[in-house]
């Protein structure tokens, strides 16, 4: 059910707030000791972000896509890293189990998700399985009533913090692509999991990314989301959804630079005026504002159709793709409005431009995007 327009508003503002208020102030600190403070992941507990896309038979707010995508807008006008905090929570680490889980797998761990008591990461991604997703070599072999398994996912979001992966791997060793693959809930502490060191990344600390190694780790049958066989399924149609979270999350950032740039073009002067004055600065402000509000068009638009039960993957790598792209150009726009002081690090611009890079890459690369939308054009001819 989606709120009525006034607590959806109310919703917007107190993140608003909170973004302005508590998190703005702490960017550099962040960045600087590469963790989000415990006190602020608390306030983020207490103000229900981590479960805002779990629904309210769960504990969450069981917010519509339409009211998440706006809520990240809002959160993300912030370093990028305070949003990965809720993250895997709110998206690619508890998606899985929201559609396609049993009713115990939701008992069990949607209540927790949706606290943040829990933190769920998705484990797809391998040292052999990037772009090409249905390549995964992970294998979980049937033993009895568990699965064995084996193998190594890398670059997982939020894994030295999870109590859950939504971990995709080879259940049929014979079949080679998509089909071989099985989706599970895996609880982290089960005995064979190790946990790798968090990288070191070009942007975004605060953070974490980390490998996750599995050595004949015995997962319980009941752990199997979906069906057996189903598993790349199961992830692409998390990822949908994921890529119209991050879509919302870069024009958030957006929204942020174009702020940054405005301000700092009528405080800085040269020429004996604002800089802001010169068309050409204009120019640099214009192109940016305008791509950002194209990108916030295009999220919205999509989240409405989503929650209308139209099918989006289309639509969805339509948004990762431009507005992944977007905010590129406009944190480099922004370096250019700043100047000299936009490579400087005490203005924060140039942590912006780097933190914003990833976003070309996670859930799919620009490139896997173009394809998915040239195949559903290709498709329905
Ligand atoms: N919904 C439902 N089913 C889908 C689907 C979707 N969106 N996309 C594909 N499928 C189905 C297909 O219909 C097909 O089923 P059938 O065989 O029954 O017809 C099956 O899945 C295989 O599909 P494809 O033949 O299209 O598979 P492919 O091997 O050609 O790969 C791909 C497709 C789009 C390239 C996919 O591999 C992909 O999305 N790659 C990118 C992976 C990615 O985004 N990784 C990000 C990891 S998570 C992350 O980055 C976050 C983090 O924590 C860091």
């Amino acid at each position: 059910m989606p709120l009525d327009l006034e607590t959806r508003q109310q919703l917007v503002d107190s993140v608003s707030r909170f973004v302005r208020e508590r998190l703005v102030p702490l960017e550099e600190k962040v960045a600087e000791e590469d963790e989000v403070p415990l006190d602020i992941v608390n306030e983020m507990r207490e103000l229900g972000l981590f479960g805002i896309s779990i629904p309210t038979d769960y504990g969450g707010l069981g917010l519509t896509m339409e009211e998440e995508v706006l809520v990240v807008m809002e959160l993300c006008q912030t370093s990028p890293a305070f949003r990965s905090v809720i993250g895997t929570n709110v998206g690619i680490g508890s998606q899985g189990i929201v559609m396609f889980g049993s009713q115990e797998q939701k008992e069990e761990w949607l209540p927790k998700l949706a606290s943040g008591e829990a933190i769920a990461s998705f484990a797809l991604t391998e040292p052999g399985a990037g772009s090409d997703a249905a390549s995964v070599k992970t294998t979980a072999i049937k033993d009895g009533d568990h699965y064995v398994v084996n193998g190594t996912k890398r670059y997982i979001t939020n894994a030295n913090k999870a109590s859950v992966f939504t971990l995709m791997a080879r259940s049929n060793p014979d079949i080679k692509g998509a089909k071989g693959i099985t989706a599970f809930a895996v609880p982290a502490d089960l005995p064979g999991i190790t946990i790798g060191k968090p990288e070191k990344k070009m942007g975004q600390q605060g953070a974490h990314i980390c490998d996750v190694i599995f050595e004949d780790c015995r997962v319980p049958e009941s752990c199997v989301i979906g069906k057996e066989g189903e598993g790349f399924k199961v992830a692409m149609q998390v990822l949908d959804r994921g890529r119209l979270h991050v879509s919302a999350v870069c024009t958030g950032v957006a929204k942020r630079l174009v702020r940054e740039m405005t301000q700092y073009a009528v405080e800085r002067e040269q020429f004996g005026q604002r800089i802001g004055d010169f068309q050409l600065v204009q120019a640099l402000m214009a192109d940016s504002q305008t791509e950002t509000y194209a990108g916030e068009a295009m999220v919205l638009d999509a989240a409405r159709k989503l929650d209308n039960g139209e099918e989006v993957s289309m639509l969805a790598s339509c948004c990762k793709l431009f507005c992944s792209e977007m905010v590129g150009r406009v944190a480099d726009r922004a370096v250019q409005v700043f100047g000299g002081a936009g490579y400087v690090a005490d203005y924060g611009i140039e942590r912006f431009y780097r933190d914003v890079r990833i976003f070309r890459l996670y859930e799919g690369t620009s490139q896997i995007q173009q394809l998915v939308i040239a195949r559903n054009l290709l498709k329905n001819v």
